[in-house]
């Protein structure tokens, strides 16, 4: 498969085109199922020192622009953050628990790789770096046991920092909780994965930054007004060392796609 991508049909905006700060042509074609194979997170340190260039730091903020929203309300903003003080700044902020919680009861972890081979969703423990494993500060029958917890505390180093904030006061119609207007972050989310990913850049979300208080310390270090809520953040880069292969799974098609009408699991 071999897809030509192709700028959609440009009406009102018609003369961004020529605003564009990049070259059009595309650095490699590659097909777009081979990039969402490709795409991943990548947790490891980036280099600070290496960044991420202009042409293609609006070809990313492009990627975000066309992302489907809905009514089209367009609504987020972005906020890329290169500059070394206020990068430090959030990095010192030290995350609470997020989806990476873990403790030897999580579900969604894997001990062996057998384990995640088996259960095709979820993460394997051992891929998380080294600077995200703390030792269970439990007490009583495992207290000082060398049990390790991942609770992603810590922000690895990154040139550069997208921190995508939506406006709450901008609720989609009839939506409750707003939850098309979350749909259409996830979005954005998409396309800046899929376009970092096809020009060789590494990321990691982090939806860290969004939780109470953190996203009061984020606010105050870049500025953002409080009625515009951190969506999720996305650290962006080119790793330090050498990527590792972790073992990703996925389910097989058969185990999540109905045909006609919905068949129960044997
Ligand atoms: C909404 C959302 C929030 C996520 N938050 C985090 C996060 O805070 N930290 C992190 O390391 N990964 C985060 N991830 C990445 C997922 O853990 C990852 O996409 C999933 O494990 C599949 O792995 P893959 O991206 O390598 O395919 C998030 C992903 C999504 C879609």
């Amino acid at each position: 498969m071999r897809l030509i991508f192709k700028r959609p049909p440009l009406r009102d905006t018609n003369d961004d085109r020529t605003k564009l700060l990049y070259d059009t042509a595309p650095l490699s074609m590659r097909d777009l199922l081979d990039i969402m194979w490709q795409r991943h997170t990548c947790r490891a340190a980036f280099d600070p020192n290496k960044k991420i260039c202009e042409p293609d730091l609006q070809r990313i903020l492009d990627a975000a622009r066309w992302a489907p929203t809905a009514h089209n309300l367009q609504n987020f903003e972005i906020i890329a953050v290169d500059d070394a003080h206020r990068l430090a700044a959030i990095r010192a902020i030290r995350l609470p628990p997020a989806e990476t919680l873990v403790g030897e009861n999580s579900r969604h972890l894997s001990l062996s790789e057998a384990e995640l081979l088996r259960r095709r969703t979820g993460l394997l423990a051992s891929m998380f770096p080294e600077s995200w494993k703390e030792t269970d500060p439990a007490t009583g029958e495992n207290a000082g046991a060398p049990i390790h917890i991942y609770l992603g505390r810590t922000i690895e180093k990154c040139p550069l920092l997208l921190v995508v904030v939506h406006d709450c006061r901008l609720e989609v119609p009839a939506a409750e909780g707003d939850s098309l207007g979350l749909m259409s972050l996830g979005c954005v989310m998409q396309n800046l994965w899929l376009i970092t990913e096809s020009l060789g850049i590494s990321m990691q979300v982090l939806s860290g930054l969004g939780t109470n208080d953190v996203e009061v310390q984020v606010q105050s270090i870049l500025g953002i007004p409080l009625h515009l809520k951190i969506g999720f953040a996305a650290r962006l880069g080119y790793p330090l060392t050498a990527p590792e292969s972790h073992l990703r799974v996925r389910r097989r098609i058969q185990d999540f796609a109905h045909r006609n009408r919905y068949t129960a699991p044997p």
